[in-house]
């Protein structure tokens, strides 16, 4: 019988954990714009992000709506700057809105630096990020998430979300997976 968790080396972040640092980062947004007679909009990146932010947006009491992006950044060795490829874009404007965007991991930090610039040219008045785990070892730009559940050694991690050749995120933890899964 093939079990995926055979694949798992450890596990680095539990169910349990995962509900603590859901409970915490969710506490921080409330507590931030309880009052900030804005709107809020939790931009989720699809895929890896879409357990974390059911779990983080039902423990935040506050009203705010979800939307879902998908993108990919491509480093450049010639333009600082690069650019980012939108495979699915928001269904609405959010002008004038704190906007949160919701990731599963920071590596190089592309993404979100690229992701975060697109969003303050649409005119939110807020952009923060909020992400359930970060490996600053691995950054390639100078980027800080405003939330972070939890910082990780520089390993490839799967599910909660998380994937290798698109699969493992429906694991129920982050586990750091095997070598020999993608060294065959
Ligand atoms: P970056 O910060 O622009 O390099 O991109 C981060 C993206 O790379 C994440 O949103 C993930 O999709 C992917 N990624 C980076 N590290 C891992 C990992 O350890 N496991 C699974 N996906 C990862
Ligand atoms: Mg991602």
């Amino acid at each position: 019988m093939c079990d995926m968790r055979q694949d798992v080396e450890s596990v680095l972040v539990s169910e349990e954990e995962l509900g603590a640092l859901c409970d915490r980062l969710a506490a921080q947004i409330t507590e931030d714009f309880r009052d900030s007679g804005r709107d809020l909009v939790f931009v989720t990146v699809l895929k890896g992000s879409i357990m974390f932010a059911a779990d983080l947006i039902r423990r935040i009491p506050i009203p705010c709506t979800l939307e879902f992006m998908k993108v990919s950044s491509y480093g450049s060795l010639t333009q600082s700057s690069g650019f980012i490829q939108v495979h699915l874009d928001l269904k609405r404007d959010v002008k004038d809105c704190d906007v949160i965007i919701v990731e599963d991991i920071i590596d190089s930090g592309r993404t979100l630096q690229r992701l975060s610039e697109l969003l303050e040219n649409r005119g939110a008045h807020t952009v923060r990020c909020c992400t359930l785990l970060d490996k600053p070892d691995r950054r390639k730009v100078n980027y800080k998430a405003h939330y972070v559940g939890t910082v990780i050694p520089d390993a490839f991690v799967v599910g909660y979300g998380l994937d290798y050749d698109e699969k493992y995120r429906n694991l129920p933890y982050v586990g750091v997976l095997a070598p020999k899964v993608y060294n065959k």
